[in-house]
Parts: C-alpha cells; sequence; structure tokens
C-alpha cells in the first residue's frame, strides 16, 4: 500500500516537491531571477511546518534556500535568503557589502480593520485578514478536553496541532514586534473509573515551544490568582485534607497563566512608541495609576451564565491596558462570550472576535449593543471562507 507523505498527514496545501518548485519559481520570477538559477530538491520540515527549496546557480554552486510556510503557501521572509544576497552570489560580488546596507527604514503601520465578528474556524477566519494588521492577540484558548461542553480533540497531540496552526497563522496578521497574550493552565483529565489515576497536563509548557517555533519571543509570566475557594471546586486536595498521608499531597490549584510574547523582532519597544503617527494617542493611553507592579494579579474569576469559560473583563481590560494604545486592533481569534470585545470597546481600542460555536456568536452580538460607543450596525459580520457578509 502507498504510504501517505508527511505533507499529506500533516494537511498541509503545499503537498509535493512540484508544488514547492512551482512557488518558488513564480516567487523568482517575481525578482527576475527565475531565469538565472536552477532549484534543488524541496524538502519537507514538519517540525516548523515549512519546506526548504535550495537555490543554485546555472553552474549548480548554492546560492540560497526559499522558505514556504507548508499550510498557507506564503514565502518566509525570516527564513529566506534575500534576493540582494542570491543576486550577489550569481555575480560573485562582495556579499559582505550588501548585508552591510542600510535596511530600508520601517513605517509604522495603522490598521484599517473595523470591528468584526467572524463565525467559523480561527484558522481559517485569521488566513482572511490582512497581514500586520491587528495590534495585540488576547484570547484563551480551549484548554484540551477540559470542558465536557467542547471536548472535541481525540488526542492530545491533535488539539496541540489546531493550536499551532492558530498560534501560526495569528503570527502573519499580527503587526511587527506587537503582543500576543494567552490565558492558558494544566488541566486534569478525571479518572475513568475507580481504579485509574486522573492525569494532569502541563498545556502551557507545550504552547510556550510551540510559540517560539513559530517565531515570538517570549516575555513575560503572569499569575492569574484566584481567591482560595475557587480551586475547591475541582476536588483537587480533598482526599489529602481528608487522610494526610504523604504521596497523596495535591495543591488545590488558584492560579492560571497569562503567558505573554511578542512578535519577533529587531525593533525596540521604544520604536512604537516613537513613531506611532498619533503622539497625542500615544498620550492618551498613558497606564493610570494603581497598575500591577508584579506578575501576580489577583482577579475573581467570572461567573457568566452563557459561556462556560468566560474569563473576567478586568483580566482582558488589564492585557489591553498594557499592551496596546487606543484605537489599536484587539483580537481574539477564541473569543466565546466576547469579553475581550467588551474590554477593547471599553478602552476605546477596536475589536475582531472570532468563535467558531454559532451561540457564542449570536451570545456576541446580542451582547454587542451595550458595549460602549458601538453602534451595533458598524461591526463586520465575517464567515470562515467568505471574506465578508
Ligand atoms: C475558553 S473559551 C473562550 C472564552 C472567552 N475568553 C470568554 O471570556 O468568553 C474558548 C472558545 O473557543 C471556541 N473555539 C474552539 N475551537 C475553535 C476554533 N477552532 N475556532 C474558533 N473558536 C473555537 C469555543 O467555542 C469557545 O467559545
Amino acid at each position: 500500500m502507498k504510504q501517505e507523505t508527511v505533507a499529506k498527514q500533516r494537511g498541509y496545501n503545499v503537498l509535493t516537491v512540484t508544488d514547492a518548485k512551482e512557488i518558488v519559481s513564480h516567487w523568482l520570477a517575481g525578482i527576475d531571477l527565475a531565469n538565472a538559477t536552477e532549484l534543488g530538491l524541496p524538502e519537507v520540515d514538519d517540525r516548523y511546518h515549512i519546506w526548504r527549496v535550495p537555490v543554485r546557480s546555472p553552474q549548480g554552486s548554492p546560492v540560497g534556500e526559499v522558505a514556504i510556510d507548508a499550510y498557507t503557501t506564503e514565502i518566509l521572509p525570516a527564513k529566506t535568503t534575500r534576493a540582494e544576497i542570491i543576486t550577489a552570489r550569481l555575480l560573485r560580488q562582495d556579499e559582505q557589502k550588501v548585508k552591510r546596507k542600510r535596511k530600508p527604514k520601517k513605517e509604522y503601520k495603522l490598521s484599517q480593520l473595523r470591528n468584526t465578528i467572524g463565525w467559523g474556524d480561527c484558522v481559517d477566519l485569521v488566513d482572511d485578514l490582512p497581514s500586520d494588521s491587528i495590534d495585540l492577540i488576547f484570547t484563551s484558548p480551549p484548554y484540551f478536553n477540559a470542558r465536557p461542553e467542547y471536548s472535541q480533540y481525540e488526542q492530545y497531540e491533535t488539539y496541540l496541532l489546531k493550536m499551532r496552526q492558530a498560534i501560526g497563522s495569528c503570527h502573519r496578521v499580527l503587526n511587527e514586534g506587537r503582543f500576543f497574550a494567552i490565558n492558558i493552565s494544566p488541566i486534569l483529565i478525571r479518572r475513568a473509573s475507580r481504579n485509574e489515576a486522573s492525569k494532569r497536563i502541563a498545556v502551557p509548557f507545550d504552547l510556550h515551544r510551540i510559540f517560539i517555533e513559530e517565531g515570538y519571543d517570549f516575555i513575560d509570566d503572569i499569575i492569574w490568582l484566584k481567591p482560595e475557594g475557587a480551586g475547591w471546586a475541582t476536588g483537587r486536595g480533598r482526599r489529602f485534607a481528608a487522610d494526610r498521608n504523604p504521596l497523596q499531597y495535591k495543591a488545590v490549584p488558584v492560579t492560571e497563566y497569562i503567558l505573554v510574547y511578542r512578535k519577533q523582532t529587531d525593533l525596540l519597544i521604544d520604536w512604537h512608541i516613537r513613531n506611532h503617527p498619533q503622539p497625542e494617542v500615544v498620550a492618551d493611553s498613558k497606564v493610570a495609576d494603581g497598575y500591577d507592579r508584579t506578575n501576580v494579579w489577583k482577579i475573581q474569576p467570572a461567573t457568566n451564565s452563557k459561556h462556560p469559560a468566560a474569563f473576567p473583563q478586568e483580566l482582558a481590560e488589564k492585557v489591553i491596558a498594557y499592551y496596546s494604545f487606543k484605537n489599536d486592533v484587539v483580537l481574539d481569534p477564541f473569543a466565546g462570550s466576547g469579553t475581550v470585545g467588551a474590554a477593547a470597546a471599553n478602552l476605546d481600542r477596536r475589536f475582531v472576535l472570532f468563535d467558531s460555536n454559532r451561540a457564542y456568536i449570536e451570545l456576541m452580538q446580542e451582547a454587542v449593543v451595550g458595549w460602549k460607543n458601538i453602534d451595533p450596525r458598524s461591526v463586520e459580520f465575517a464567515i470562515a471562507g467568505r471574506s465578508k457578509d
């Protein structure tokens, strides 16, 4: 029986060496190098979900490499040899001189996106957004199968692959040097019977690796501390409280993480403050006194009768106030009841909210009526696969 290729198994859009060569040939034609070069054998690198295609001179010597995003089919500039370097190598010029040439001045990008609510798989919806159109991402994805209401993943690996696709596609739309904060915590998989042990899965640590591999730098681990009673409902720690046998000790979880990442860049954070085209907006966005000085934030959990896993608006407001300017666009790809949207509107930011569950889309559409300064008729409605409705 013919074995499935890795590209097929992973569900890539670039499936074969011919596909990869075609994409690169097209790219080389666009920079007038198609006739001056030849392509080596493309290789798929499924750790990073990319195809690497060697570029050679007509005499066969290596002059560069082009990397293609195996899912989106895009050329990845950060992992691809620059056109000037390929040219220098073909002409046997001093490539160090080319490398030393001053890089073009970066321009601050102001997003044109309007407030949007989108229904469908967030990876498809994010793929419909323009590159560099989002200024901050704050989200709380499904914690694997922590909630029976949406335990949709058969295997943990399938869940991690979905998270990788989401984190990877968000990278393209996030503006350079901007932040992606994610609320996540280890989860407990309850035991199926009395003879089996329950299992903890350290989801944050697996997601951390994915963020780094997808092109983000780690910035902070913020601890959301809930009152002690909050964790008791998990049932953890009850057995020990009764018996006090060593080895049976289990800490009652009263924290969650807010892991903060920044899209990789060589720009200093100051650059965004100094180059913002509206200095008055920067001045108006200053964080007020009474801000959190440490990485432990004490916040009461939310109670939302309409969504089982909503986080508190106070949490979203802190993240938005600390990591964005007024009028910025804040994306929540797993938006649920739309807490991030309410917080963004309250702090005069724009919002882009996606969820795959139609019921939560309706919930957000109802709620938006009450959000600060939002005319519900002005909110765009997107459906995955269709850019706009
Ligand atoms: C933890 S909840 C988010 C709750 C949200 N922070 C709030 O305050 O209401 C995760 C959400 O992700 C949604 N979801 C799960 N898989 C999705 C996908 N592939 N694309 C978009 N949304 C998804 C679920 O429907 C759920 O509402």
